[in-house]
């Protein structure tokens, strides 16, 4: 039994794998705090505290007294900055985060090449440019910080004691060679920080350390488990289902969305946004359109009306298309393709006739585009996808999914469970890290639960370029002066 933990945006989820199939799942909400424009921010003990409580609802789950590894995944992009004691001196920054937008512009500057060195070009929401802009916003904290870490890896620090972490999350912060898998010394010096300030790099399937006292008590588990360092989010939830080997293709429709290929090499395709990133498999690299916005404009809407999703999903179903708006789903900014901080989501359109199944299809076509320009991206660097596994909270919706694979034009596979995600992947890694699996088991391709085949829908041949002459047109009036 294998115990995967993952610290998503919006909750943490716990699962028990017993190395065939998922036997216990449990998970505890999270909040974002945006206390001024651009942030976004949440405090690690909340974190801590949803670990203990999922912990807590899977106890009572089969499998829980024979858990023999733990194996970890989270948001990657973020900045947990430690004290030379240990403690937390500020609020995490996280992925969304987008105050570092002169940062990200200066480091792109002063470090020519470091788009095709670290696999994506400086965007405000990486660690790098956080770390330099807390140099300038918040200097005491800077110099206070001892060390900097991902949310999973600063999980890892409080359930082991270490300062370690693994490729994937360390791709992720623009201070990683990702060719050479090592830290990247003129990056973290870009940012005022050197090597001492980062955690000690190994695959992520290295072992990270064993389960101290406390943290056995606190989560009722046997003290020296061996803790597996895991993945990122988008790598561990591209091997919860088997997209390991180069070619494979996966869609994740979480709070933020990726379409992303399993590679064997670093290939960096710095100038369409691309992120060619190390993947948590030794050895092993993916590309990757990555959106800021995947599936959450739907929960947004569902929030701003007062209504509950599967209602307004169910009311999108018989939308009127005559008063069905265009969206544009950049709530917090885009990367892939348009790398632009200060986009911003709007409807256009809106006539008497919308309402909130019209509102909910827009938010939806809107989803589907986002991942069209995605597409499109990743077929102009010559990479293409077949039948993509479509996974995260998004897929659920056979609408969303369907709606999808008419725009994208190509068949998504729904795995059974594609709901788990980046925990799944943990529990797998967690197997794979004691050498109770083998990379090969993993590559078995999940069960499908559900295929979607594109539809001819003339709708999106008009709306879609509607779609991005409406990004094109307000671009301007978007961004901030
Ligand atoms: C990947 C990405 C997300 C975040 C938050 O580039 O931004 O996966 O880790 O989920």
């Amino acid at each position: 039994m294998y115990l995967g933990l993952d610290i998503g945006t919006s909750a943490v989820k716990a699962l028990i794998w017993d190395g065939q199939a998922v036997c216990g799942t449990a998970s505890a909400p999270l909040q974002v705090a945006t206390p001024t424009p651009g942030a976004s921010e949440q405090d690690p003990e909340d974190w801590w505290r949803a670990v203990c409580q999922a912990c807590a609802d899977l106890k009572g789950q089969a499998g829980w007294d024979a858990i023999s590894a733990i194996g970890l995944s989270g948001q990657m992009h973020g900045a947990v900055c430690l004290g030379a004691d240990g403690a937390v001196l500020r609020p995490a920054m996280l992925w969304n985060d987008n105050r570092a937008e002169a940062e990200s512009a200066a480091m792109a500057e002063a470090l020519p090449g470091i788009g095709a060195r670290a696999g994506v070009p400086p965007m405000p929401g990486f660690t790098a440019p956080k770390l330099a802009w807390l140099a300038r916003a918040e200097p005491e904290t800077h110099r206070a910080t001892a060390m900097v870490l991902q949310a999973k890896d600063w999980l890892g620090y409080r359930l082991h004691g270490g300062f370690v972490s693994e490729m994937s999350e360390a791709a992720g912060t623009l201070w990683l060679d990702q060719a050479a898998r090592d830290w990247d010394d003129a990056a973290l010096a870009f940012s005022g920080l050197t090597r001492a300030q980062v955690p000690k790099l190994a695959e992520g399937t290295a072992p990270a350390g064993g389960l101290s006292r406390d943290a056995a008590r606190a989560l009722g588990l046997r003290p020296g488990l061996p803790v597996i360092r895991g993945g990122g989010d988008a790598m561990a939830g591209a091997v919860g289902v088997g997209v390991v080997q180069p070619g494979r293709a996966m869609i994740s429709l979480g709070t933020s969305g990726q379409y992303l290929l399993a590679s064997d090499r670093h290939a960096p395709n710095p100038e369409r946004l691309l992120h060619s990133f190390a993947h948590c498999l030794p050895g092993g690299y993916i590309q990757m359109a990555a959106m800021l916005n995947g599936a959450a404009p739907m929960a947004w809407l569902a929030r701003a009306l007062g209504r509950e999703l599967p209602d307004l999903l169910a009311a999108a179903q018989t939308a009127d298309p005559r008063h069905t708006p265009l969206f544009l789903p950049y709530l917090t900014g885009e990367r892939t393709p348009h790398g632009d901080p200060s986009a911003r989501a709007g409807f256009q359109g809106l006539s008497h006739g919308t309402g909130p199944g019209e509102m909910m299809r827009a938010v939806i076509d809107a989803i589907a585009y986002s991942f069209a320009d995605a597409q499109d991206a990743l077929n102009e660097a010559g990479l293409s996808a077949d039948a993509p596994l479509a996974i995260g909270g998004g897929a659920r919706s056979d609408l969303v999914l369907q709606t999808l694979a008419d725009v994208l034009g190509v068949p998504l596979r729904r795995p059974a469970g594609a709901d788990q995600g980046p925990a799944l992947g943990a529990a797998k890694l967690a197997a794979l890290g004691i050498g109770a699996t083998a990379l090969s088991d993993l590559a078995t391709p999940p069960e499908i639960g559900a295929v979607f085949t594109p539809r001819a829908d003339l709708r999106h041949a008009d709306r879609l370029p509607r779609f991005r002459a409406l990004y094109t047109g307000l671009k301007e009036v978007c961004a901030r002066p």
